[in-house]
């Protein structure tokens, strides 16, 4: 076989067959293919795209190019919930801790930020001592005994998908829903969960501006995810607005306990017990979404959900004290108040200038050698559609320098304030 044949059906618009995808994925992971090779295929992949025969083909190619979980020592049926990333977007750690506290088990491996979203393991690294990283036997013993875990990815997770990740990030081949999709669903069928929500985000914060690209991109993720045999269902939710009320990694850790204290924001919230409903039915605690719904707002009211998530902290190394006092974590030198520049209604609040500002105070990373620090963000105390005064805070800066011209910049072009806001809907739909 010759991978130029497999350039050339691709880039004449025709099908890989599974044995040509095979000698593809081999080829990337044992080095016999020059990367000028790969880096063609992707461009036909992107201009031409995918059936839905290839696209799983590719995933599971790829899952298989690495380790692969074994979690049936874990008793009951594990559900994982993923997102496309987003600004403020918090929802795995209080959803994963209320999933837990319903009795079903949440082995949950997530990512680190880049650019201007935020990842969860640098968050919960806001917590002094939380290890991210466990060995494959002490995630499973964790998830077993605590009913969750939260870590990085264990092991040589689908190198396959690392090694072609690394070129389209160079090569402007990021945004194609196969690439996207098979390169998600390999990582998660690779994690051994049984069933899996995820959150297609959709907007000007998130990897999918427009509704129909996010549609498409959660049909590809549900379908490959059900061909591989997991229970499978995304739901799309609104990025155009950050979520909750507060961005930056110890930022997002407050705001989370304060969720699971019983005070989180209604966006966020709502957005977890819409996730959440749907995990704890395929995790068959409740036949419907209104029972399951119950089931977690009862964890919030009867503090079970707080507890696992200190216990998750305390077994990961981390300092249980931050539940009670948020000190515990860095915390930024200056509080800088942005103010309204008129009176009137916020109309735009873009998520992406808000993560970059967040960002360039440096709780993000532009390359992923960059050092957090996680002190910085930001906090909302106006949203979308909200009434300002002249001169009435919108939102408030942490950060550990007096001069945040940069990041006040980026609000400046994130922020308007008009007559009559367009407040998009939180959730549009769910995909089956
Ligand atoms: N996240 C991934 O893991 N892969 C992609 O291609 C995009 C987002």
């Amino acid at each position: 076989m010759r991978m130029l044949d497999i350039i050339h059906t691709k880039r004449e618009g025709g099908q890989l067959s599974p044995e040509q995808l095979q000698f593809f994925v081999d080829g990337v992971v044992d080095g016999s293919i020059p990367e000028y090779q790969t880096s063609a295929l992707l461009m036909a992949i992107f201009n031409n795209g995918m059936t839905d025969e290839e696209q799983t083909e590719l995933t599971m190619l790829m899952m298989k190019s690495g380790t692969h979980l074994d979690l049936a020592k874990i008793p009951g049926i594990k559900v994982d919930k993923h997102s496309t990333g987003g600004v403020g977007d918090k929802v795995s750690l209080p959803l994963a801790a209320m999933v837990a506290a319903v009795g079903i088990p949440v082995p949950m491996i997530s990512g680190r930020g880049l650019g201007h979203t935020g990842g969860t393991l640098d968050k919960l690294e806001a917590i002094p001592g939380y290890r991210v990283e466990l060995s494959e036997s002490e995630f499973i013993n964790q998830v077993a005994t605590e009913g969750l875990a939260i870590v990085g990815a264990t092991g040589e997770v689908a190198p396959a998908d690392k090694k072609i990740y690394a070129l389209r990030d160079v090569t402007d081949t990021v945004d194609s829903i196969p690439l996207i999709a098979s390169s998600i669903m390999s990582k998660k069928i690779a994690s051994g969960t049984d069933a899996l929500v995820i959150d297609v985000k959709t907007g000007a914060g998130a990897f999918m501006k427009r509704l129909e690209d996010s549609e498409a991109l959660a049909k590809a993720l549900v379908k490959i995810g059900q061909q591989a045999g997991l229970q499978c269902e995304a739901i799309i939710s609104d990025m155009n607005q950050p979520l909750g009320r507060k961005i930056g990694n110890a930022l997002e850790i407050e705001e989370t306990i304060d969720c699971l204290k019983g005070h989180g924001p209604a966006d966020l919230m709502e957005v977890v017990y819409t996730l959440g409903s749907h995990m704890v039915v395929f995790g068959r605690k409740a036949s419907d979404l209104a029972t399951a719904r119950q089931l977690l707002e009862q964890t919030i009211a009867d503090g079970s959900a707080l507890a696992k998530f200190k216990a998750m902290v305390v077994a990961q190394g981390g300092d249980g004290r931050v539940i009670d006092d948020y000190k515990v974590m860095p915390q930024a030198k200056y509080q800088i108040d942005y103010p309204a520049s008129k009176a009137g209604v916020i109309t735009q609040m873009l998520a992406d200038e808000i993560g970059m500002a967040s960002m360039v105070l440096g709780g993000g990373r532009a390359k992923a050698s960059d050092q957090l620090d996680y002190s910085v963000g930001i906090e909302l105390n106006k949203k979308l559609g909200d009434s300002v005064q002249a001169g009435e805070t919108i939102l408030t800066i942490y950060a550990n320098r007096e001069d945040v011209s940069d990041a006040i910049k980026l609000l400046d072009q994130s922020i308007q304030i008009g007559e009559h806001a367009e407040v998009p809907p939180l959730v549009y739909e769910v995909i089956k």
